[in-house]
Formats: C-alpha cells, structure tokens, sequence
C-alpha cells in the first residue's frame, strides 16, 4: 500500500467507524455485528501503527489513551458554568414562573423541562469540527481538563459532521448508567471490594482517574442541555440547539417538555417524576429554562445562576424495606452507633443495605426491632435513614435489642454518657477505636495525609505496624512492604504525604489527636491564644476557659487528655517526630478583607479550613453560623440550609470566583 492509499483508506475507515459509533450508541441500531466493527478498528490500527503520520486525535483508536498522566491541567471556561437555584416546591415553581412574567411583561412564556441528570457537569470543545478538548466545571471559571477520560465515553463523539457549527462548545451532564453502575458493583460483590457509595460519586471518581484504562473500565455516558458557543450557525433557543444536538450526533435528554404557562408546567414536572424512574440515569429533578436566548438575556443572570432557570428537586425517594440485624459501629471516640442492616432494597437508583440510626434512645423512641418493616429515605449524599416503622406488619417474631454492656470488639466495659445519650468503649486500645482515631488524624481537615484509605489504615492497624498516630511517622519502605495489594508506587506517596505533614499547622495536629469535644475551629482558638502545644498542655483548666470558644465542657477535657500519661508520651514521640509544634505568625497577606464576617458553605475548590485561613490572611473573620453579623456567605456546589438561611436574612451570597476575584 502506497502512503497516498493509505492516507485514503485510513479517512474511509475512520468514517466508517464514527458511523457506526453514532448508529449503535446513539441511534440504537447497529448495521454491522461487534465482529465486523472490531474487523474495521483492526485494519485501522494496522495502517496506523504502519504509517504513524496518518494517526489523527479523532481517530476512534484514540478511545482509551497511552500512558498516565500526572495531573490534570487546569482549563479556563470560554464562558462561565453557573450553577441553579433550586425549588422544592410546586408553589415556589409557580412563583419562578411569576418572576418570569414579570421580568418580560407578559404573559405565556415559551418554556423547556428537561430531566435534571444528577451527574458531574462537563463542557465539550470542538474546533474545526474536531474535539479539541472537555472539562468539568471546577469553581465555574476553570475546571480540569478530562478530555483523555471523556474520549473513552463511545456515544461521544470525536468529529462532528462537516456540514454544521466547526466551533461548537456544549454543556452536560456525565453520568453512569443506573444498570451499569448495579452491573459494576456486582462484580465488585463477588471480588470482595468495597461497593461503590452511588453512580454520581462513582463518576467523579472515574472521570478523576489519571489512567484514562481505569476510566475505560467504568463505562460513563454523557447528555447534553446548553450551548456556549457555536460559530457560522444560527441558535436563537433551546429548542433550535436540540436540533443541532442531534445532528451533531450529541445525545440529550430522553424526554423534553415544553410549557407557556405554570400549569402546564407543574403537569410537565409531575410527569417527568413518573418517567424517571424508568430513565437509565439518575435524577434529582427537572431542570426549567425559558426556550427563547433572547428572552434568556433579557432576564440575566444572577452571581450565582441566571434568572431563566431553575431547578426543581422532588422530594428524597423512599422505600420499604426489612430490618436484617443491629450492628454496632465503633467510632473514633469509642461511640457504640448502632447500624440497620437491610434486606437490600433499591432507593433513588442505588442498592441500600444499611441505615443508621443514630443512637440506642432513637431505637427505643422509633420502637425499632430486628425484623421489621421499615421505611427508609435517602436525601442525597446521606447515609438513608429509618422514617418509621410498620407496626401494622408485626408478625411477633421481632426482636429488640438492648443497648450493648461491653464493647463489641474489645470487650471492655462500656461507659453510658446519660445526657448525650452516647454509649462509648473507653478502651484507648480498642483496635476499632484506632482506626477511627488514625482515619481521623489523616482526613483532610486534619493532617491531610492523601492515600491512606480506610483499607490501608485497616491492615496498618490489624498487623500491627500502627497502634496510635505517632506510629505513622515510624514507617519507612520496608515495613509497608508487609501491606497487600499495596504497590510502591503508593507506598512511595504515602511516605511523600507523612513528611509533607510534619510542616502542617499545629491546630491540625490538635485537631487531628481527636481530643473530646475539640474541633478544627476550636484548636484553631486555642493555638491563636497560647501559640504552641506546649503551652496549650501546661494550661489549667481555668487558664484554657480565658480562649475564646473554649467553654466548661471542653476545657476539662483538654485538660484531661494532656494529663493522661499515655498522651504525654505521645506529644514527645510526635515532637521528636518533627511535627510543628508552635503556631507560625502568618504575615497577613493584605487587609482586603478587613472587617468582614464570612461563613463558607457547599462544595468548594480547596477545603473550607484552607478557604477559611485565606479569609483570615487577608484580615477577614470566620464563623460557622449565618447571623445578621455575617457580611458574606462564600457558597459552594450544593449549598443547603445557610444558604436559605442567608437569602432570608439578606445578607450578601458569594460564588467563589467572585470571592478570588475579591482578593486578586
Ligand atoms: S442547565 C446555567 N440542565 O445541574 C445553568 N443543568 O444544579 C446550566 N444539570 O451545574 C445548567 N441536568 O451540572 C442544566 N438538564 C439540565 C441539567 C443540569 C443536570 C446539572 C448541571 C448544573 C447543575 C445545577
């Protein structure tokens, strides 16, 4: 075969390929068997391997990537990627209509529902009709950029066809497929791994894999629901951009509603709770936006989202279920939780087979027994929970359980706190304790060791290579060899992030040794008032009442654990360890922010302690609580109750790209 032959064989096959990509992902009707396209694909890996000059980025070789890479690099959105507000109720939505009136004086407003696919947004670039690149939505301004992940998705596309927009930028949602996500934690069932918690968090971790072959492995798909650029094409409204979808060859949602009036509207919502529960994904709720961009600008956006659209979320789905058994799950503090384990029952999409429920006096007050009927409700990310119980299908055969005596790993004798109604095992060796305590000490509010999972901390702890946290700073190469299933490379990022760690600031220490009733805010109080752990350790109880947010309770108990010998030996093994002991004078970084009050909520880019010591670098303050004093509330992804909150008592909501905007 001659170069030239090649050449025109190679554009022929990719073709052909993209074709039938788009046929059997798409459209749902292949043409050809898997066998003639694996044939296909095959005779064009062969001309590429032959004649590399002839490998182009949209080949659909290009699925699944080469190597690694080392991160994502970071992409700035050519158009911001707001979020919505939402609405929970069909009056609020008939009020969202009203606004719509208002704001464009009249009366039938051309409106669009679509499902709202609960998965991570994502922005799809092609330019000279080729994928240039994709990326999630990061802090609205800048993301990650995904592309080598997104190409393993088969329904999209790598080339648009010639005729249509060559620039076309596009918002949607990845997902993964209710079936695929059951299929995927099947096998990881009968594998003996730890089940996936939901599709969403399953997608965010695949689309985060730096080996695109790992992504591959769980199949993720995409719908699409905006536009933020087109070139050489005319887009006046929704409706016109589900037609260039489709021709496109770009997957949307399965079922769109239109409405010009708020009871049609709430019909249109209505129907689409029906139908969602048979769409592959997973929804949260419909999406409404006004059809027309023209009318769309009109209205305008918001800080946050624009005013054209909003979103609606159905109540948390419920469902009955049995009560299999009441475990005990051991806490950091030695907490006795008592755990539901359920007769596996699919709620909003994904199989739950434990609840918690809290504390041994909801047992008795909710009169739940092993054997019950029960309702259960899942709202979110939260752990479902027992609404109540159906007495009606009580058989007798239900058992209650008592409240345990001894600790159901340790067996020491367990210690009843009567008003925090906390049974707790007060063992400080109790190997479950440990974990929690080291799991704790880790996390990434505390000392923020990145690697050491749930699973390694187990197997640290149970061969006995870690028995308090001080232990961590002992290992070295040889001894995590003795992990399973633990390769160097990570064995190499966990010794990089135990040093990194030594440099920590000491309120993350004293947070991170899990001290009774001491939090990240108020170790952070006490290192600004004594300035090192030294002092923090000789104080009185009386001296430690002088800091502020330091109260009755939890002075004694800071008093209490630097005075137990066991924790004073600790202190020196992490002092000789090389652990920062004393507060650094952080040089305020400017007074930008002098005099405000801010209180931060949501998801956001870095976590909220980081967040929270910028606020207080540049002058400002920090609280956890939305008061009439607080000037800003810096409000993430998936803001709750202190965003009602502060929309109720006015006081000003900020996205954080206008919050670095503040301080750039
Ligand atoms: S439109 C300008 N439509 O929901 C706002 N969003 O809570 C653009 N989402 O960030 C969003 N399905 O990730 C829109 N049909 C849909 C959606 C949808 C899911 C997500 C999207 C957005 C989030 C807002």
């Amino acid at each position: 075969m001659t170069h030239a032959e090649a050449a025109a064989r190679a554009e022929f096959l990719r073709t052909e390929l993209h074709r039938h990509n788009r046929l059997y992902y798409l459209e749902a009707r292949p043409v050809i068997s898997d066998k003639d396209f694996d044939l296909l694909l095959r005779e064009l890996q062969g001309i590429e391997i032959q004649f590399p000059d002839l490998l182009t980025a949209d080949s659909p070789t290009q699925r699944v990537g080469g190597a690694p890479i080392e991160g994502f690099t970071q992409i700035r959105h050519t158009v911001p990627m707001m979020s919505l507000d939402n609405t929970y109720s069909e009056e609020d939505l008939a009020a969202f209509f009203a606004r719509l009136q208002k704001g464009l004086g009249r009366e039938k407003i051309d409106c669009v529902i679509e499902p709202k696919v609960d998965g991570v947004a994502i922005t799809i670039r092609y330019e000279n009709g080729v994928l240039k690149y994709g990326a999630t939505r990061g802090d609205g301004q800048t993301g990650d950029d995904v592309t080598v992940n997104l190409k393993t998705i088969k329904s999209l596309p790598l080339r648009l066809p010639k005729e249509g927009p060559q620039t076309f930028e596009v918002r949607g949602e990845v997902f993964m497929s209710k079936a695929v996500f059951n299929k995927l934690n099947q096998e990881r069932e009968e594998a003996g791994e730890q089940l996936f918690a939901n599709p969403r968090n399953t997608t965010t971790g695949a689309l985060k894999q730096l080996d695109s072959k790992i992504t591959a492995k769980r199949p993720l798909d995409l719908v699409f629901y905006g536009i933020a650029d087109a070139t050489g094409i005319e887009v006046q409204s929704q409706a016109d951009m589900y037609a260039l979808l489709d021709h496109a060859g770009l997957r949307k949602a399965d079922h769109i509603w239109r409405a010009d009036n708020a009871a049609d509207l709430i019909a249109a919502i209505r129907d689409l709770d029906v139908k969602r529960k048979s769409l592959p994904y997973e929804t949260d709720g419909a999406v409404i936006k006004v059809n027309r961009f023209a009318d769309q600008r009109h209205l305008g956006v918001t800080s946050k989202a624009p005013r054209w659209a909003i979103a609606y979320k159905y109540a948390p789905e419920q469902a009955e279920t049995t009560i299999l058994a009441i475990d005990i799950q051991v806490g950091r503090t030695g907490a006795l939780t008592p755990v539901a384990r359920l007769e596996p029952v699919l709620v909003s999409g994904s199989t739950v087979s434990n609840a918690t429920l809290h504390n041994y006096e909801e047992i008795e007050r909710k009169d739940i027994r092993i054997g019950d009927r029960v309702i259960i409700e899942k709202a979110g990310e939260i752990i479902p929970a027992v609404v109540s119980v159906k007495t009606e299908k009580r058989t007798g055969a239900e058992r209650s359980v008592v409240p345990p005596t001894h600790c159901p790993i340790c067996g020491t004798g367990v210690h009843r706190d009567e008003e925090q109604v906390v049974i707790r095992c007060l063992n400080s060796h109790c190997p479950e304790v440990v974990k929690r305590r080291i799991e704790h000490f880790v996390s990434r509010g505390a000392m923020d060791i990145s690697g050491l999972g749930e699973s390694v901390v187990a197997q640290l702890v149970e061969i006995k290579l870690v028995k308090d946290v001080a232990d961590l700073y002992t290992l070295n190469e040889l001894l995590l060899a003795r992990l399973e299933r633990v390769g160097t490379k990570s064995i190499d990022n966990y010794l990089k992030a135990v040093e990194a760690s030594k440099k920590q600031d000491p309120y993350r220490l004293i947070f991170g040794l899990g001290i009774l009733h001491v939090g990240a805010g108020g170790a952070r109080k006490l290192l600004e008032h004594f300035g090192s752990i030294d002092a923090i350790a000789v104080a009185t109880v009386e001296e430690l009442t002088q800091c502020p947010d330091i109260g009755s309770i939890v002075a004694p108990s800071i008093h209490a654990w630097f005075h137990e010998e066991e924790n004073i030996a600790l202190i020196e093994r992490l002092r000789l360890a090389g652990l920062n002991f004393i507060q650094n004078v952080v040089e305020a970084a400017s007074d930008k922010l002098a005099g405000t009050s801010w209180v931060i909520t949501g998801t956001l880019s870095e976590d909220r302690e980081t967040i929270a010591d910028t606020i207080r670098a540049n002058g400002g303050k920090v609280s956890s609580g939305v008061s009439g004093k607080t000037t800003y509330l810096l409000a993430g992804n998936d803001a709750g109750s202190k965003l009602d909150k502060a929309t109720k008592l006015g006081v000003k909501v900020l996205a954080e790209p206008e919050f670095r905007a503040m301080l750039a």
